[in-house]
């Protein structure tokens, strides 16, 4: 039995970030019910504790029964598309897949009674920001269609939440990384494209080097500077954000996750050669279309607000996390 008022619905709950938030869930005692198409999630990653719902965010007569059957009374969305790149290419994919679909989700919402919406959202929505570190009232600027699909989403949120008895909270991620500290979930997609993966498959002898996009940008070492958050931290942050939300209705919020410091993509390879004891064979490419400098999170804003306390605010933690992940799939795959 739960103490729980009613169950949360976690779409893209068979993904990266999604499967970390479930475990935040069912850890807390939360009722769980993942929605996922499972298009680049998979069944194994979605904890036996939560319902697995197999579907499209973008359906909403399945949508609105699951949150009647299931007696749903939240929704964290964390399902969509996330390749920068692929939006440029492929923009109406990311306007169907995060626009559109996060609109029938939040319809759905809406007319099923739904309290409170939780939004993945990114420091994507900020494009190339002119102060670090970034503030929640940095202007939001998006140079991709990725970014954009995001921002929005929030603009949606914000006029739904004035119109009708909803609630939300919009989370801007900046660079996420990391695994569970136990061991129950981590970044499974194949061909991911971010540093920590890519680095980490380096040095498990996935992949034979790691590119270096670009050493003259304007930062110590002239390679690009992100704030890169612990999955754990952050899914920690979406179960305060629950908490706000149940605690004030009339309520919203929108607050950058990250730590409030960077680090280059060299410190970041140094990091990963540290974990694994591997010497990864780093090449110097041209810079990467449409990647800022760097990219800091002011988080003041939630450290006060929620009270959240990263307990993982530690690069190497992070990484020796990513590395202890990354051979686990290895075994997997081999057996
Ligand atoms: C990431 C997210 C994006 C999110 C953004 C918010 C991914 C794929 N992208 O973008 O969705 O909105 O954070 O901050 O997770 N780099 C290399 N070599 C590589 C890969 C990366 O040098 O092989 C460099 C990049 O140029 C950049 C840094 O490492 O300076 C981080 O890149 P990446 O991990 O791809 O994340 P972002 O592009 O910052």
């Amino acid at each position: 039995m739960t103490d729980k008022p009613f169950a949360v619905m976690v779409t893209g709950g068979a993904g990266y970030i999604g499967s970390h938030a479930v475990l935040a869930l069912a850890d807390a005692g939360w009722p769980v019910v993942v929605l996922d198409n499972l298009v680049t999630g998979f069944r194994w990653a979605v904890d036996p504790r939560a319902t697995l719902v197999e579907g499209d965010v973008g359906d909403e007569a399945l949508v609105g029964r699951a949150i009647g059957e299931h007696g749903i009374g939240a929704i964290m969305h964390f399902a969509g598309s996330v390749v920068v790149p692929e939006s440029v290419k492929n923009p109406l994919k990311y306007y169907g897949n995060n626009t559109a679909n996060s609109r029938a989700l939040i319809a759905a919402a809406v007319a099923g009674g739904v309290r409170h919406f939780i939004f993945s959202s990114t420091a994507a929505t900020y494009g190339v920001p002119d102060e670090s570190p970034v503030t929640e009232a940095t202007p939001q600027v998006p140079i991709n269609p990725y970014g954009m699909s995001k921002l929005m989403t929030e603009i949606m949120l914000k006029d739904v939440a004035a119109a009708h008895p909803l609630n939300y909270c919009a989370l801007r991620y900046f660079n996420v990384a990391g695994a569970d500290p136990q061991g129950r979930s981590g970044q499974s997609t194949a061909g991911a494209t971010h540093l920590i993966k890519v680095a980490n498959e380096a040095a498990t002898g996935k992949r034979g080097h790691v590119a270096i996009f670009g050493t003259d940008y304007a930062t110590p070492d002239g390679t690009g500077v992100r704030d890169y958050i612990h999955v754990t931290d952050l899914a920690a942050a979406h179960l305060l954000a629950l908490d706000a939300l149940i605690a004030d209705p009339a309520a919203s919020h929108v607050y950058n996750c990250g730590y409030g410091r960077g680090f280059s993509v060299l410190e970041v390879l140094d990091a990963v050669e540290r974990a694994s004891g591997v010497t990864i064979e780093r090449r110097m490419e041209p810079r990467r279309a449409g990647d800022p400098d760097a990219l800091i999170a002011a988080n003041d804003a939630i450290v006060r607000a929620f009270g959240w306390r990263p307990a993982h605010d530690d690069l190497d933690t992070i990484v020796a996390h990513a590395l202890a992940w990354e051979r686990h799939l290895g075994r997997r795959n081999a057996g």
